[in-house]
């Protein structure tokens, strides 16, 4: 049996983890190793992030969260901002051919506001084109941060207390949880991040707060389903106890 088909049946597919999120790292490290330019392996993790989305969707994963740029990203060298945009770009133009006949719901995160006008209609129109479907939920993470997020959250409500329309003592979690970008989602229960980096940057800063990690040292480019699959195994291995006995 191939490895592949091993891990296969070793994954409970009636226990899968309902939310995923991943933070596709170490583009620019595996196109060094290859003498290429950075923006090849972003071209490359751009595909990869399809394949693997794809068959998170075939598997039966309800939510994927991908961490596509960061607010921390705009810090870098101009062309590679524009590459990476490109791309983007590219994703919601095929989108359309790409996802026909699958019930997938694309959804941007992050702040918008940073973006061009036509890649924010390009993604207005997809979300629209795909806002009715139900079995895979795909979240981009654009332009995010999670304490971005966070202080956005605050700034809604302490504009709602300013003028008497909430009192501060009603908020709670959920309260917070309907003011972030996933709001009516679940959690994510696993975060997968490649490259050998652990840490988790700023991602689902108040949703992770009980997500299980797995790291590994492939870089995002290289990521096949086969460490899908076994990031999903070893989440099943763990007892979640959310701070219960
Ligand atoms: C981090 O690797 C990755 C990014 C900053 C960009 C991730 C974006 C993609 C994979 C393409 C997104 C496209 C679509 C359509 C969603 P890095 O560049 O920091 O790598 P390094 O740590 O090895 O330098």
């Amino acid at each position: 049996m191939s490895f592949f088909h091993r891990k296969k049946t070793e994954v409970d597919f009636d226990h899968l983890p309902k939310h995923i999120g991943i933070i596709m790292d170490g583009n620019g490290r595996w196109a060094k190793r290859r003498g290429l330019p950075r923006s090849a392996g972003h071209a490359r993790g751009a595909e990869k992030f399809k394949e693997i989305t794809t068959f998170c969707g075939d598997i039966g994963i309800s939510y994927v969260t991908v961490y596509a740029f960061s607010t921390e990203n705009w810090n870098r060298p101009k062309a590679e901002v524009d590459a990476l945009m490109r791309l983007l770009d590219e994703y919601l133009e095929r989108a359309y051919d790409e996802l026909r006949g699958k019930d997938v719901k694309v959804r941007v995160i992050g702040e918008r506001h940073m973006l061009s006008d036509s890649l924010l209609q390009k993604i207005e129109a997809l979300e629209k084109h795909t806002a009715h479907k139900k079995e895979l939920t795909l979240n981009l993470a654009v332009s995010y941060g999670g304490r971005q997020e966070i202080v956005n959250a605050a700034k809604t409500l302490a504009e709602k207390a300013k003028n008497g329309e909430i009192n501060p003592e009603d908020i709670t979690e959920d309260t917070m949880s309907s003011l972030m970008y996933t709001a009516g989602q679940p959690d994510p229960d696993l975060i997968i991040r490649p490259s050998g980096e652990k840490r988790s940057s700023n991602f689902m800063v108040w949703q992770s707060a009980y997500s299980e990690y797995w790291f590994s040292n492939v870089m995002w480019p290289a990521f096949t389903k086969n460490d899908l699959l076994e990031a999903i195994h070893e989440y099943q291995k763990r007892q979640r106890r959310f701070g219960a006995l």
